[in-house]
């Protein structure tokens, strides 16, 4: 690989700016959905269904699940809402790769489509989707401001959108234990299942990601409406859902 990597893994251009692709990613597609599943206590699908359900989609509907990764969200989807086509967008191949062979071992692929892309810059008409998800992604982006009005912009008038995000676990007795496990536990079982030192930017990217409400008013100040947060099992996931008008 000839691009230079930050401290934490991610590519950076040359100007030293972080750059949007998944090529941290590329090298643990292997490994992701275990690991996912494992540190995610086997919760994550029930996280991902919240935020499917959100965006109230129905057959014949259009849906876009940014940052699709391996697909889990997008062959959800195409299974919950029988008739419903989605795009899944991802800039790594690898990724891409595993999700590719589950929508066909799912014989899903007249229903999900996956191509490889930057949320930052949509390959794709305006006002093209009824419902878009993004799910643990959005941290990885850069230029989240161009991102939101990316996906803006592909959304229809009406529409909804869902954004899955890692949060640190609050509460008296939770809050201490998740934060400990998410700290010092899950980076190194991430290290050593996934034989890559990449899982330990994991802690740092979700502390570095804004407050609920500051990203609710991000989400607002792009121009959404009806932008609601919710915490789910103890903020350890956090649910953004809103309206394009
Ligand atoms: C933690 S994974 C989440 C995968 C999937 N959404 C899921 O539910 O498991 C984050 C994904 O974000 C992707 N990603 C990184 N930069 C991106 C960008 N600029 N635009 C879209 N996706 C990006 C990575 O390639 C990776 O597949």
């Amino acid at each position: 690989m000839s691009q230079d990597l930050d401290p934490v893994g991610k590519p950076m251009t040359e100007s030293g700016v972080l750059g949007g692709s998944g090529a941290m990613f590329d090298r643990i597609a292997g490994r992701y959905d275990l690991l996912n599943r494992l540190q995610s206590f086997g919760m994550d699908q029930g996280w991902r269904r919240r935020a499917l359900k959100s965006l109230e989609l129905s057959p014949n509907h259009y849906m876009l699940d940014l940052a699709t990764g391996t697909a889990d969200l997008a062959i959800m989807a195409a299974r919950r809402v029988p008739g419903l086509q989605v795009v899944g967008l991802d800039p790594s191949p690898a990724m891409l790769e595993v999700g590719r062979k589950k929508v066909t071992d799912a014989a899903l692929t007249e229903h999900v489509e996956l191509v490889e892309g930057d949320a930052q810059s949509l390959p794709f008409e305006s006002e093209r989707f009824h419902g878009i998800s993004m799910a643990w992604g959005i941290r990885n982006v850069p230029d989240r401001d161009r991102a939101l009005d990316e996906m803006k912009r592909v959304l229809r008038p009406g529409g909804r959108f869902a954004i899955l995000e890692g949060g640190e676990p609050e509460g008296f007795l939770v809050g201490p234990t998740g934060r400990f496990y998410m700290h010092h536990i899950l980076p190194q079982l991430g290290a050593i299942l996934s034989g890559a030192q990449e899982y330990k930017y994991l802690p740092d990217s979700i502390a570095q990601f804004p407050a609920p409400s500051e990203f609710c008013a991000q989400l607002e100040q792009v121009g959404f409406h009806e932008v609601e947060h919710q915490a789910l099992t103890f903020g350890a996931a956090r649910l953004y859902t809103g309206r394009r008008l």
